[in-house]
């Protein structure tokens, strides 16, 4: 088959689409993250008045990883890219995504088995799993933080994102309460006629403007339902 032919799907996730693996969302609770306030973990002020407990957070974070797994959502998508050209732009700093088997996945907000210079964005190093220590230089000589994208900072992989959004012939979001920007500015970017769907078990705050055909489950049961569907309506021959 010559993929570039093959429909474009852009696939928008956030925390929702991680919750049936075991990893907790930002808003469905009581406005704490893991216990704590998100101003007091995601920010580079936090980073600045107490880099010895941020560290100590994303290292929980991600030693978590090590005991969960991707679930169907995950391999749905994965299932998905059989067909189509799929790209993935995630929320989430988790790697599930890629442990199901997901290429062409856009980490937003950072991810956690990396971390990078307190000073440049652009020197990143693999860690896998393992913790940060506290007080461990990069190359550089300055602190080593995670590499994640924290609350007030830029966000640079979103000009990848839009581009992508923008030659979308499909868009599905999964699990994403889309108040964070400019993430959930990316479905303006989606063409006209673009086909949009949304899978989150709740009701969201969604620009009517949209048009977004709305799932309304759990990512672990819609997602599958969804790529079932898309394959048998683009492939009849196939299911
Ligand atoms: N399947 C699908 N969606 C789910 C499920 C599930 N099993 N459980 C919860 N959800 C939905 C919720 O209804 C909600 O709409 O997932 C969404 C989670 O929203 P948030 O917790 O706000 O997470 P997200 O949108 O990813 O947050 C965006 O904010 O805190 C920052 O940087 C952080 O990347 C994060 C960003």
């Amino acid at each position: 088959m010559n993929d570039h032919k093959l429909p474009k799907i852009v696939v928008l996730t956030g925390a929702g689409i991680s919750a049936e693996s075991g990893i907790r969302t930002f808003r469905d609770s009581d406005g704490l993250w893991e216990e704590h306030n998100i101003l007091d973990v995601a920010t580079p002020e936090a980073w600045k008045r107490n880099s010895a407990l941020v560290t100590r957070f994303y290292n929980a974070r991600r030693v978590q990883l090590l005991s969960v797994k991707p679930n169907a959502a995950h391999l749905a998508l994965t299932r998905l890219q059989e067909f189509f050209d799929v790209k993935i732009v995630t929320q989430n700093v988790d790697d599930l995504h890629e442990r199901a088997g997901n290429s062409n996945v856009l980490h937003l907000h950072g991810e956690l088995i990396k971390a990078r210079s307190e000073k440049s964005q652009e020197r990143i190093y693999d860690i896998g799993y393992r913790e940060i220590e506290i007080g461990e230089q990069s190359d550089d000589g300055s602190l080593l933080r995670p590499h994640i994208v924290w609350f007030g900072e830029d966000v640079p992989m979103i000009v990848t994102a839009s581009k992508w959004v923008t030659e979308a012939e499909i868009l599905i979001v999964i699990g994403t309460s889309l108040n964070v920007y400019p993430a959930a500015g990316l479905l303006y970017h989606s063409p006209y006629g673009c086909e949009k769907f949304l899978v989150d078990p709740n009701d969201l705050q969604v620009d009517n403007l949209f048009r977004l055909r709305h799932i309304k489950t759990k990512a672990g049961e819609g997602v599958p339902a969804l790529v079932d569907e898309l394959i048998q309506r683009f492939y009849p021959q196939t299911v």
